[in-house]
């Protein structure tokens, strides 16, 4: 189709000129004689001038032209165009294709609710907003395959049908045609495959690799999601994390032209729980969290006396604003933390107030106004019980507060590595010892002991690195010794047969040369969803699922047809 230019690649410089353009009706104002259409490309947005309105052809939103015309200079510029001082004075005008009435305004701003758009979403990507992000995305994309060629990486792509590991719970199954029974895994990430690239010897790997996982969804989670997946050989932790920083120094620059100063700071685990209550801190404004422990050493109040943990947090300047409803949402969000309540107090004419404050001694209320520098106004909120609830309470509450008084501020970046995980937790609800990050995991030397003692005391060469607040990666240094992970394995309660079961082809390939190996994920949908200012990782993905973990364009998951359940050796179990 002839076509001489995008629409923005024209300026006043091209004055006179004739040129043949392409897109879709935006919008078109009928002045009577006169027709304007702003014509929309992929590059931006043209005015077309008709002069002899009762020639024109019948033009409507979304409708695919061809225009011929000459760029002329605009009597009134628009300078919130990027075209805003020419326009086109058409001499001719094709009408390639119509369309029907589209159900959602094709603009920045639309009120269509999510779900239409989703719906529609070929017509929500034509918004230009929307594209922006895919450029962002593409960006990304761009950036990392430059970078890591620069630097030594190869590309392999490996298995999308995978075998089934025993952790699996989150993993989607494919049926078998040819072995009834029997399934593939969809990978939840490619690493074991990437660390037997190690054995293999290509000592830089990475892929921009499809990951799948079946959890609950998120705003920051997708069933299937994206990663820039990354492993490498004989490097220590520095030396990896230095060359990961040079491509998310990259990334940041070709994408938004922002300057991430390097190094990156690195904070423990430890500190970060500590600190903000949460392994991924939004370091951009205070509201940290208070030990309280040894301020309440002397406490009558039983709850306090046997508590795990006491810890605090301040928040400025809301005392008046803290209605009996707030502090009724803030104990519901305790309970959802499985704690029974927690204690807020507020400052009020130099004075400590609120129903807690009868539980506290001149002295302990003294304490707590010096230990949270607190002014008329400010409030404390006050959690006990299991650290592993209380930090991650608070973290949660001061998040909150953050958002809602506007401390973070718009266009700002943090970023940070977290460093030394513990290696293993215990799940909250059942008590059962799992691998903090994945089981490949290398404990620290020194910390090597405590696997035949208290595992749960050992932390390892772990590191996410966290942006505003978000995990947009992760990885570790891997085990190399066969024995330390028959180990891993145990602790997990796998017994050596169900290794040698489900993962004895991984095992054998240590006993070969395995080289000293670290890698990484970066997840590219955080990515682009942080560099694109959205807190809607949808908004990234060109074909998303809802929360509910369905695509309503396509409507999958479907149901299939008895056919294809035959040939599977299938039989549905009906409710
Ligand atoms: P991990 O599980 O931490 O590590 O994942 C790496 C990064 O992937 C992103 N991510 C997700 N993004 C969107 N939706 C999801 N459901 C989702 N899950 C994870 C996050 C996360 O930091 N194999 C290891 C990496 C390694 O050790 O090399 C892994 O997958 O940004």
């Amino acid at each position: 189709m002839e076509r001489t230019c995008r629409n923005t690649e024209l300026s006043l410089a091209d004055v006179g000129k004739k040129v043949t353009l392409v897109g879709w009706v935006s919008k078109k104002r009928n002045l009577g004689s006169i027709i304007f259409v702003d014509l929309r490309d992929r590059s931006g947005i043209m005015q077309i001038m008709i002069k002899e309105a009762d020639k024109a052809p019948d033009i409507r939103n979304e409708y695919v032209l061809q225009v011929e015309g000459t760029v002329s200079r605009r009597e009134v510029a628009n300078p919130k165009m990027k075209t805003g001082e020419i326009e086109v004075i058409a001499d001719k005008i094709n009408v390639v294709n119509t369309a029907k009435t589209t159900p959602l305004i094709i603009a920045d701003e639309t009120d269509a609710l999510e779900e239409v758009r989703l719906k529609y979403r070929y017509l929500d990507l034509r918004r230009p907003c929307m594209q922006r992000f895919f450029d962002i995305r593409d960006e990304i994309k761009i950036t990392t395959h430059k970078y890591l060629h620069e630097h030594q990486f190869i590309e392999v792509e490996t298995p999308m049908l995978a075998a089934s590991s025993p952790e699996g719970a989150k993993e989607y199954l494919v049926p078998s045609r040819l072995h009834h029974g029997s399934f593939y895994a969809l990978p939840q990430s490619p690493q074991m495959f990437k660390q037997l690239l190690m054995v293999a010897g290509f000592e830089r790997y990475y892929q921009i690799a499809r990951c799948f996982r079946d959890e609950d969804l998120r705003a920051d989670r997708q069933p299937d999601f994206t990663q820039i997946d990354i492993e490498t050989s004989f490097l220590d932790q520095n030396q990896f994390l230095t060359i990961m920083e040079g491509l998310i120094h990259e990334i940041f620059m070709n994408t938004i032209g922002y300057d991430v100063k390097l190094p990156l700071r690195q904070m423990t685990y430890k500190e970060a729980m500590e600190r903000y209550g949460t392994d991924k801190p939004d370091t951009r404004f205070g509201i940290e969290l208070h030990n309280l422990k040894s301020l309440f050493a002397d406490t009558t109040f039983e709850t306090y006396k046997t508590a795990d943990a006491i810890r605090g947090i301040c928040v400025p300047n809301v005392a008046d604003t803290t209605s009996r409803k707030v502090v009724d949402n803030l104990t519901v969000e305790a309970k959802k933390f499985g704690l029974g309540g927690l204690a807020v107090l507020k400052m009020e004419n130099e004075e400590l107030t609120g129903g807690f404050v009868k539980f506290l001694t001149e002295g302990e209320k003294a304490a707590l106004i010096k230990e949270f520098a607190m002014k008329n106004n400010d409030i404390i909120i006050i959690s006990a019980g299991p650290d592993n609830r209380v930090s991650p309470l608070l973290g949660a509450i001061r998040l909150q507060y953050g958002k809602q008084l506007g401390l973070i501020k718009p266009n700002t970046y943090d970023l940070l590595w977290v460093i030394d995980f513990p290696m293993f937790e215990r799940e909250i609800e059942t008590g059962e010892i799992v691998a903090t990050h994945h089981p490949f995991t290398r404990p620290r030397d020194e910390d090597l002991p405590y696997l035949d003692t208290d595992p749960t005391k050992a932390l390892s060469y772990a590191y996410d690195i966290v942006i505003n607040g978000y995990e947009a990666g992760g990885g570790t240094l891997r085990i190399y010794d066969q024995n330390i992970q028959k180990k891993i394995f145990n602790i997990l309660g796998l017994s050596d047969e169900e290794v040698q079961t489900k993962f004895g082809y991984f095992v054998n390939a240590l006993q070969y040369g395995t080289p000293p190996h670290a890698g990484m994920a970066f997840g590219l949908d955080r990515l682009a969803m942080i560099l694109g200012g959205t807190e809607n990782i949808r908004d990234v993905i060109a074909f998303p699922k809802n929360l509910a973990g369905v695509c309503p364009m396509s409507g999958a998951p479907t149901p299939v047809t008895d056919k294809q359940l035959e040939d599977l050796g299938i039989i549905i179990k009906k409710d």
